[in-house]
């Protein structure tokens, strides 16, 4: 298989992260492609000038804004993030039409590599939604549990992560979902740690795998294990960070997944708000409580140094009628049109 160049997606985790999600402003979707061509080039200016910081950004493109940004082909399974309810959670669905996932050593390189695009952005898209994320401790989350471990790696890592042959066009890209947890952490503190061993499926102080005896049905990690009928399990690649706010009160996991398919993380996260045969939800979610949602596409890097063209800007059929006046997309696809 040729698989042409991904973006940084499996990088392991650093101690700093930036997560930036936009909209694309009306009328600002020339802009838009403009700065999607040089990320790459802002990224090596900042991060070439510090050397061991390891700065790396992974830029996403959700599937409203892909039909505004390019013509010709999609990603066969680019969708809106579906959102999921269940009897007692609910995963809502939030807007976002971009993702920079930036990753560093340092939280400057980051920080400065957030500023240049938010900079370049300016006037173009809105930032809707901006975590800081950190690493803590031996890689845990906040509720105290080693995050990651079961990841896939090497080859395995390729395959849960990155589109293959089945979508030619597009190989080496990888679907992504982003969504924000927050914890109520004194309800989370008041369990003892054997319960709390007993909902995520895994020992506490030194990470190991509960036994099938003693590990419930409705545990984290019993939820989001999927074995195919074949006997190979259904994996996804995780690059998750806590986050928070002692101000505001707010302590969270930015659970952010990549996967060859949005299809596995999907019903990962049915199985986990709406069920499974064995298990009525995921009791991770009694503690964790999703506050946004939203899927989008990491294309490979080539794709960036010789974008699509835009979608045809000259004829009018891609302005409904509804569009006229109302400032949405029509209109800057036609005024950009008119210069
Ligand atoms: C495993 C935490 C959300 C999928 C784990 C583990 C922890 C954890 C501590 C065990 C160690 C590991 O293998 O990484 C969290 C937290 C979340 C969250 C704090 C948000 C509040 C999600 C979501 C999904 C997911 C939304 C999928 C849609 C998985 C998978 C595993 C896992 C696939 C590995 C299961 C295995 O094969 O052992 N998570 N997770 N997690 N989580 Fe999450």
């Amino acid at each position: 298989m040729i698989m042409s160049e991904p973006q940084p997606i499996l990088d392991p985790l650093t101690p700093a992260a930036i997560f930036l999600v936009a909209t694309i402003d009306a009328g600002g979707e020339a802009v838009v492609r403009d700065t999607l061509a040089d990320v790459q080039g802002l990224r090596r200016s900042v991060g070439f000038r510090l050397p061991g910081a390891g700065l790396t950004c992974v830029t996403s493109i959700g599937s409203a804004a892909w039909d505004r940004l390019f013509a010709g082909p999609r990603p066969a399974e680019l969708h809106e993030f579906p959102g999921f309810v269940g009897e007692h959670h609910q995963a809502p669905a939030t807007p976002g039409d971009l993702l920079f996932h930036i990753r560093a050593q340092n939280q400057d390189a980051c920080f400065e590599l957030a500023m240049t695009i938010g900079d370049r952005l300016a006037g173009a898209a809105t930032i809707v939604d901006e975590t800081v994320g950190f690493r803590y401790f031996e890689q845990r989350d906040l509720l105290g549990f080693v995050d990651g471990t079961e990841n896939p790696e090497g080859k395995g890592a390729y395959a849960a992560a990155l589109v293959g042959d089945e979508d030619p066009d597009f190989r080496g890209g990888s679907y992504v979902i982003v969504q924000k947890y927050l914890h109520p952490m004194a309800e989370w503190r008041a369990l003892s740690v054997e319960q709390q061993e007993k909902i995520i499926g895994r020992t506490k102080l030194d990470d190991f795998e509960l036994s099938d005896a003693d590990q419930p049905a409705d545990s984290h990690v019993a939820v989001n294990t999927i074995v195919d009928a074949d006997g190979a399990e259904r994996e996804i690649l995780r690059a998750n960070m806590p986050f928070g706010s002692v101000k505001d009160g707010e302590f969270g996991t930015y659970y952010v997944a990549y996967a060859a398919t949005p299809s596995v993380p999907e019903l990962m996260l049915t199985r986990m708000f709406v069920g499974t045969e064995e298990a009525a939800y995921d009791r991770l979610l009694d503690f964790s409580v999703a506050v946004t949602g939203t899927s989008f596409f990491a294309p490979p890097l080539d794709f960036f140094d010789e974008l699509p063209p835009p979608p045809d800007a000259g004829t009018a059929e891609h302005v409904q009628p509804n569009d006229i006046g109302s400032g949405s997309l029509g209109i800057g696809t036609l005024k950009r049109s008119m210069h």
